[in-house]
């Protein structure tokens, strides 16, 4: 049995100019995934950083890099984060059409593959995917900022996911992205998250993470 919840700081709030400092505090958090926000200023309206610094951040750290891809036509990038050094690709549904044909390419070259819902995505909506995903990422914020509230309504989901999981003997890891602070993180533990995302709260020292180290999620 694994233990989880585990912790994924979003590197997204970390200092740009000092990221291999930040990760080496991630690695001292206890955290199992290292979570990598990748915008394209379309599907999200800011512009984060791509397969450079991913490849370049790969050399500070064994810990698993899932890349959240916040952009349109992640199909077209997919091979090259892998290259770079992404174990997980998490790409948006509302971003995407084919999303069967994403799912192989990425299981293809050897890497977990994972798909986010925005809020105001239900979970029945990806129900004909549920079967193929290794991760389903629930955003509990609109995606392109860190810093914003959490929409407490979305933990709902996460049950949601667990029955279709339990009924199914599906096998996808359920992850929530987005507010998640001091304050919001027992409703978060209580919800039943498996992975928590946390960006602004992790780097400004206002999210404690007392959980356990995994070293593989999908064992
Ligand atoms: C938001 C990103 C998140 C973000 C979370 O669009 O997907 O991963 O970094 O940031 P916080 O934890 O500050 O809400
Ligand atoms: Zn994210």
């Amino acid at each position: 049995m694994l233990d989880l919840p585990v912790l994924a700081p979003s590197l997204l709030s970390a200092d740009f100019s000092n990221l291999a400092e930040d990760i080496k505090k991630i690695e001292d958090s206890g955290a199992s995934l290292v979570h990598i926000d990748v915008m394209d200023g379309i599907f999200v309206p800011q512009i984060s950083f791509g397969q450079p610094v991913v490849s370049s951040i790969r050399k500070c750290t064994k810990l698993p890099f899932d890349v959240h891809l916040m952009i349109e036509h992640p199909e077209n990038q997919i091979e090259t984060f892998v290259q770079a050094g992404a174990d997980c690709i998490t790409f948006h549904y509302e971003a995407s059409v084919h999303h069967h044909r994403i799912v192989q390419k990425i299981k293809e070259l050897g890497a977990k593959a994972g798909i986010s819902i925005v809020p105001s995505t239900s979970v029945d909506t990806i129900k004909e995917i549920l079967p193929y995903v290794d991760l389903v990422l629930i955003m509990t914020v609109n995606p392109g900022y860190g810093g914003q509230k959490l929409i407490p309504e979305c933990l709902k989901k996460i049950n949601e996911l667990k029955k279709i999981r339990q009924e199914n003997d599906f096998r996808y890891i359920i992850s929530v992205d987005g507010g998640v602070n001091d304050k919001t993180l027992p409703s978060v533990i209580e919800a039943g998250a498996e992975v928590i995302v946390s960006g602004s709260s992790f780097f400004s020292g206002n999210l404690e993470w007392n959980g356990k180290f995994c070293a593989n999620i999908w064992e």
